[in-house]
């Protein structure tokens, strides 16, 4: 028998990382990369030392009451941490880490598609062209709204909404933020700081959300925020599906308050909202932001190298 660390991969994450991971440790591999159970979780956390899940892999307060002690890291192959109960797992001093930076350029890479694929029709535009109902042009026929000189709201500033801010600029478009900190001025290259989302939602013509999701952030673009968004704005999201209500928003795009909406997380995933279907100004994507092949050996890479440093009695870079 190995005396090498098991580790469960719940999900089937890049072929490098599992090679990599082959090499260090005794791998247990979900070859059906179907999304691990509560049940799961807690059968596997008997027999492995470690586990690399996904946001898919919920350790909620009961899920981490059920643990085995055999259990030492969950060593998360994201971001976001909003699948884990993190107070239940530091109280049993399971370690947590997660893949920050490595991630930041794709996902803004995929908010500015999902601002531009709602600010110029993208949908109804690839469905004429598929079902060959392109039949007519004039000046008026699908008239978007430009980038260029619009005032652009990011509410958090970290990595991913710094990222986004970069390519922002190379549109020329005005950079507004809200921050709970306001950033220096080296990170904040010009971009306009708001104490408050709520100074913030007036001047932004398109808002783009990149904060974590969390208690205070739930359904953090309600009814009213998005009533205090000039008209015609456009909402993108590709950081958390909680932080927006979806019933407001939907009542937003339905009533024309917002010209459109880009949208790459749900409250219900996988699957999304059926409702947001009927509306071609919803553009939508299924929580694909990080998924590239360059980004996603990062994130596995990023979780060994945590792991790698656990295991070797060191800090992780990572530790949450
Ligand atoms: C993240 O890393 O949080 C992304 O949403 C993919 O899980």
């Amino acid at each position: 028998m190995s005396d090498r660390p098991v580790l469960w991969l719940p999900r089937r994450v890049s072929d490098a990382t599992i090679a990599r991971a082959r090499k260090d440790y005794d791998v247990i591999l979900n070859e059906a990369d179907t999304p691990g159970t509560s049940e799961e979780i807690i059968e596997m956390s008997s027999k492995v030392d470690a586990i690399m899940p996904c946001h898919s892999e919920h350790f909620s307060a009961e899920v981490v009451s059920k643990l085995d002690p055999r259990l030492k890291i969950v060593a998360n192959h994201s971001v976001g941490v909003d699948h884990c109960d993190l107070p239940a797992l530091a109280a049993r001093g399971i370690v947590v880490t997660n893949t920050p930076d490595v991630l930041s350029d794709a996902t803004a890479e995929l908010a500015m598609l999902l601002m531009l694929g709602a600010a110029r029709h993208a949908v109804r535009g690839d469905r004429l062209m598929r079902t060959g109902t392109w039949d007519s042009w004039s000046p008026s026929f699908m008239v978007g709204k430009q980038l260029t000189g619009a005032r652009l709201g990011i509410v958090g500033m970290g990595r991913v909404g710094r990222a986004f801010a970069t390519k922002a600029r190379g549109f020329d478009m005005e950079v507004h933020y809200f921050n709970r900190t306001r950033l220096s001025p080296d990170k904040e290259q010009g971009a306009i700081y708001h104490e408050s989302v709520d100074t913030l939602l007036p001047v932004a013509d398109f808002l783009s959300l990149h904060c974590p999701a969390t208690p205070e952030t739930l359904d953090l673009m309600n009814a009213e925020r998005l009533a205090a968004l000039p008209d015609d704005a456009i909402l993108v999201n590709s950081a958390r599906g909680a932080l927006v209500d979806e019933d407001a928003l939907l009542q937003a795009i339905e009533s024309g308050k917002l010209a459109a909406a880009g949208l790459d997380c749900f409250k219900t995933e996988p699957g999304g909202n059926p409702k947001f279907a009927a509306h071609e100004n919803i553009f939508m994507l299924p929580h694909i932001g990080s998924a590239t092949t360059k980004t996603r050996d990062a994130m596995g890479f990023r979780a060994l190298d945590n792991l790698d440093a656990f295991f070797a009695g060191k800090t992780p870079r990572d530790l949450l």
